[in-house]
């Protein structure tokens, strides 16, 4: 998958689009209904169902610039075009858009999440396993073990840094810094990165004036860090990488890197922000973590089936004529993978509201050939994550009230932009931690210095296994209500 451009519209005060804007139009030429845009943003699951009730399981939608694509809705319909890779290719380049100036290549907003890069996202077949196959070895290397110990650390040094106050803002103080400070330790950079690539990365998502530089600063970022593993490999995996028999060139190495931390931050960081959300919104949801009648995993799996991190994932292209859920489809045509939609398919999931218990078979990490990776260190940040934040502060509920909150919307993606939280002050428990974490840089200073290489790695700092189940915590906790 690419990385979510920046977001067109949103939900949250001050940013909507001015009256007059296109973008409030909820339909283009020929009535083609638009899936970005004010009307798009606000209610993404009612739009589906829209397009589901009018058009059966495939759609045809307009991305910004009023693009032309597919849009997959049905369930079975998503696993086929994902898993048929001969007729629905994963290169962007065959795209009829390109030669027939639909799009402005320079210009348009489209292009991060559907311009050819030299990665495996963008390639079919051999070429595809070539690259792949270096992918899953530097992830692979690492066992669940020693990923868990590494995201306990970083998950209690960020509870330290507010638990003192009795409030967080716990998208911005936690689940937006804890995957990137893993992903940033995975790959072989230095601890003290992670802050600064949260700032660049947030950054680049957001399409501020000032993203350009962000990107160069984490494409940057990792030259300089391909440049010192080849002179200095550890275990890590921007080194499997580059030592993999694949032989991927240096440019290669470096789109994979920016692919692993920017397929692997944005999205898990979604996750994280949902499953809070669910813990301190809903009591039902609460009680059953509470009670044991749902498990931290289970209640991970439920959230990907209902709000899945990525909504829409880009993008297939059909190799010839074809039809499909009743559409007829042209060769060169683009097809968007409806994950949120097909998640709730009544074709699979006649109520939505059953719980899905174990159930892995939601499409949040897509099907076939590219399915997703990096989904098993997605899941262990996310559980291990929550887990310590929970033991920690038991008592956790949302300081402003529910309606209050806000979401920032594109066509592929919903983020919850703050979840205000309050707790009983408590103090550090951080007397073990050698370094302690520097300030992200403030936004308004411009672009983070370029890192100095080599940096030397933190000594790994233990902590102490938590002494009661937070589960018994929150029991007594809700007893008390
Ligand atoms: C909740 C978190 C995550 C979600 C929802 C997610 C979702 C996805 C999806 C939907 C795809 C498939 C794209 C397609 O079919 O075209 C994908 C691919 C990919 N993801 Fe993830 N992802 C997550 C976390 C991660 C993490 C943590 C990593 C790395 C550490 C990662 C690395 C990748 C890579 C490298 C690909 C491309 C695979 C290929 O093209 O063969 N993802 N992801």
């Amino acid at each position: 998958m690419t990385v979510p451009p920046s977001d067109r519209t949103t939900t949250e005060p001050g940013l909507t689009p001015p009256p007059g804007c296109p973008a409030h139009t909820a339909t283009g030429a020929d009535g083609v209904t638009r899936l970005f845009g004010a009307a798009a943003a606000t209610d993404p699951m009612g739009l589906y169902e829209k397009l589901r009730a009018t058009h059966g399981p495939v759609a045809p939608v307009l991305l910004d610039g009023d693009v032309r694509a597919w849009l997959v809705l049905g369930y079975l319909e998503n696993r086929d075009v994902a898993s048929r890779s001969t007729q629905f290719s994963r290169d962007p380049r065959i795209w009829h858009g390109w030669k027939s100036g639909e799009i402005d290549p320079t210009a348009s907003p489209l292009v991060p999440m559907i311009g050819w890069r030299p990665d495996c996202v963008c390639a079919d077949g051999e070429e595809h396993q070539r690259l792949r196959g270096a992918v899953t070895a530097g992830l692979n290397q690492f066992d669940q073990r020693g990923i868990r110990r590494h995201i306990t650390r970083f998950a209690h040094q960020l509870v330290d840094e507010f638990c003192e106050r009795g409030k967080a803002e716990l998208v911005g103080q936690f689940t937006e810094h804890l995957p990137m400070l893993v992903l940033t330790h995975l790959l072989g950079m230095p601890d003290e990165y992670g802050p600064k690539l949260v700032h660049a990365s947030r950054d680049l998502f957001k399409g501020t004036e000032t993203s350009l530089a962000s990107n160069a600063y984490v494409l940057e970022t990792l030259e300089q860090l391909v440049v010192a593993k080849r002179a200095l490999p550890g275990q890590d995996i921007a080194s499997v990488l580059m030592s993999h028999p694949a032989d991927l060139t240096d440019e290669e190495v470096q789109h994979h890197l920016r692919l692993i931390l920017l397929a692997g931050y944005e999205t898990t960081a979604n996750l994280m922000s949902n499953v809070l959300r669910m813990v301190v919104t809903d009591p039902r949801f609460r009680g059953s973590l509470a009670g044991g009648q749902m498990t931290l995993p289970e209640a991970v799996e439920q959230v990907l089936w209902d709000e899945p991190p990525l909504m829409v994932c880009p993008g297939r292209w059909a190799t010839g004529d074809t039809s499909l859920g009743g559409q007829e489809i042209k060769a060169g045509d683009m097809l968007l993978l409806g994950l949120a939609a097909g998640n709730v398919d009544q074709a699979v999931r006649p109520d939505p509201s059953t719980r899905v218990h174990h159930n892995r078979a939601h499409l949040s990490f897509s099907a076939g050939a590219h399915e997703c990776p990096g989904q098993d260190i997605s899941r262990v940040i996310a559980d291990t994550g929550i887990d310590v934040l929970l033991t920690r502060l038991p008592d956790i509920s949302l300081a402003v009230p529910e309606d209050e909150l806000t979401w920032r919307s594109s066509t592929w993606a919903r983020h919850l932009t703050a979840l205000p939280a309050k707790f009983a002050s408590r103090s550090p428990e951080a007397h073990d931690v050698l370094t302690p974490l520097p300030a992200p840089p403030p936004p308004s200073s411009g672009m983070p210095t370029q890192p100095q290489w080599p940096a030397s790695e933190p000594e790994l700092m233990r902590r102490p296994e938590p002494r009661a189940s937070w589960r018994a915590w929150l029991r007594r906790f809700l007893r008390r209500r």
